[in-house]
Order: structure tokens, then C-alpha cells, then sequence
């Protein structure tokens, strides 16, 4: 069941997915994350519970909003297991998510796209308060469509999360897709993958491009 608590929105202001492995429980009450042993387990190697700390459980600075003055317009506080070591083997992780303000009113916009073969949009605004789910793996977006800044607490079902920025894992991958690949999978001439990858490479922070769903 816990590979079923889904995550709750984070992440950059265009799209992006989360990508989580599903998580087993944890054989012990908790495994501190011990950074400096080098034995490789299925997450990181626990602390001696001798060694253990308040601290290792706990993470400080949540209450201060990140510098959203860039291209994507949005600012991640990560709360993983590299920055609180008692989340290693639990499964959970969160992060401070702040937006630039966009141009409407005092709203988020936040939505996913359901699996092949609906690729259903299912979007929402959301005020302040309110909680949405991104279900585990699916690609979503965020946009603070208000005047001023927004933020959120996202959680995550992963004590290490990744992220996958769609258009910097098609248009920007190292090596790159080959452009007949990218060509036949959207259906397009090859020559309109070019300006794709050239702003991929262009944007400071990895700008992602927009997507139908803007
Ligand atoms: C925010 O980032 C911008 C761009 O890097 C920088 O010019 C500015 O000084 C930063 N603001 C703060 C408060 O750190």
C-alpha cells in the first residue's frame, strides 16, 4: 500500500515528471543515512543507531522562499535523503517549491496527463490550502498564474526522487536522440527538431519548452 501514496505537486513551472522507484518497507524502526560507508545497499547504508541524533531527523530552512528570479520562474528546496539522512530507507521525501507570479489572478495551475492510450489533461487551480496528487510517474506542470509569488510543500514518495524535464530528456540528452527518431515519434520533419535542442542548450537553468498543456 505505502507504493500507493501518491506524490503531491512539485516541480518546475512548465513540465515535468517525477520519476519514483517504488519503495520497499523498512526492515528496522530507521537506518540514518550513513554518507561515508562505502557498503552499496538499496538505499544508503545506515548510521550506527548507537551514533544516532535529533538532528539526523530533522532538516531547518524551509520557511525561506528560493530565488525564483531565473528563466524557469521557479525555485526547489529539496528535502531528500542527502539533506535529512533519517529519511533513508522511509520512503518519503519533500520539498519548498516557490513560483514567480505569472500574469492572472491569484491562483496555481497545476494538471497531468493519464497514461496511453487517453492522455487525458486533468487540470485544477488551486488556492491557498488546498492539496493536489500527482499520481507516481506521470507527466505534470505547475504555473503560479497569480500576481504575487506562490509557494507550496510538496511531498514525494521517494526518499531520493529524480526528475525528468521532458523537453531536456527529448530535445537536450547526451548523447542526443537521433533526429530521425524524434522526427518519426512526433510525426515531424527532421528540421523542426533543431530549435527545440538549440533553446534546450541556450536556457541558463535547462529551460524546458512549452507544451500543448500551457
Ligand atoms: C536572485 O537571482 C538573481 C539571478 O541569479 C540574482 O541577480 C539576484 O541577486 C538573486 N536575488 C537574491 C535575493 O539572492
Amino acid at each position: 500500500m505505502a507504493n500507493h501514496i501518491l506524490v503531491i505537486a512539485s516541480l518546475l513551472a512548465i513540465a515535468c515528471a517525477m520519476v519514483t522507484a517504488f519503495e520497499p518497507s523498512p526492515l528496522q524502526d530507521f537506518c540514518v543515512a550513513d554518507p561515508t560507508s562505502s557498503a552499496r545497499v538499496n538505499g544508503l547504508a545506515c548510521l550506527d543507531s548507537k551514533m544516532v541524533q535529533a538532528n539526523h531527523f530533522s532538516f531547518s530552512g524551509l520557511h525561506i522562499p528560493g530565488n525564483t528570479s531565473n528563466p524557469l520562474g521557479s525555485a526547489v528546496k529539496p528535502v531528500f535523503v542527502g539533506q535529512l539522512p533519517g529519511l533513508n530507507t522511509l520512503g518519503i521525501s519533500m520539498a519548498r517549491i516557490d513560483y514567480a507570479p505569472w500574469v492572472l489572478e491569484g491562483k496555481l495551475f497545476v494538471g497531468f496527463v493519464t497514461s496511453n492510450p487517453e492522455n487525458r489533461l486533468i487540470t485544477k487551480f488551486l488556492e491557498k490550502g488546498d492539496v493536489f496528487v500527482f499520481p507516481i510517474g506521470l507527466v505534470h506542470f505547475q504555473r503560479n498564474v497569480g500576481h504575487g509569488s506562490a509557494f507550496s510543500i510538496s511531498s514525494l514518495s521517494s526518499q531520493n526522487p529524480g526528475v525528468v524535464l521532458v523537453a531536456n530528456a527529448l530535445f537536450g540528452s547526451t548523447p542526443s536522440i537521433p533526429n530521425d527518431i524524434l522526427a518519426k515519434a512526433f510525426q515531424v520533419d527532421e528540421s523542426v527538431e533543431a530549435p527545440a535542442r538549440a533553446w534546450v542548450d541556450e536556457a541558463e537553468v535547462r529551460m524546458p519548452a512549452k507544451t500543448s498543456a500551457d
